[in-house]
């Protein structure tokens, strides 16, 4: 079964989560610059003027599909590299995917997302 994690995370957190991706063998993944708001609704910031509100914050979202055996490692990854323990670290949801098509080649499902070196590999080479 394929997976998609889309995980929201701080924008400064990026270097660091996608080095703790590659070390465990992440390799395919899309990254968006968004802006959203969560529990607190934004933030309220000190101007020259007195204070104001910016509801819609910028956030980093990074996409990955991958096997499903592989989600949970990947969600830790993330919890490791990403967290500072204060409001506003983000938040990581999983959705079930359909299909994964490689355009190049037609391979189709978790063929199509396994790469050479990736966490896959190691798994089978490990078992
Ligand atoms: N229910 C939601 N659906 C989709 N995106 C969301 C949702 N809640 C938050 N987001 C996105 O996640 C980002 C990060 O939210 P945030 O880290 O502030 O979460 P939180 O639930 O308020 O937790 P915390 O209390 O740690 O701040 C938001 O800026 C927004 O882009
Ligand atoms: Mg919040």
């Amino acid at each position: 079964m394929l997976k998609k994690i889309e995980a929201i995370i701080r924008e400064d957190k990026l270097g660091d989560v996608k080095d703790a991706l590659s070390d465990i063998g992440i390799r395919g993944m899309n990254v968006f610059e968004i802006r959203g708001q969560g529990r607190q609704g934004g933030i309220t910031l000190a101007g020259r003027s007195g204070t104001y509100q910016v509801d819609m914050l910028p956030k980093m979202q990074i996409n990955i599909i991958l096997s499903e055996q592989n989600v949970d490692q990947t969600i830790e990854a993330i919890l490791q590299a990403g967290q500072t323990g204060d409001a506003g670290d983000g938040l990581i949801f999983v959705y079930p995917v359909d299909e994964a098509v490689r355009i190049r080649t037609g391979e189709r499902g978790n063929e199509a997302v396994v790469y050479p070196g990736d966490i896959d590999e190691r798994k089978k080479g490990a078992a």
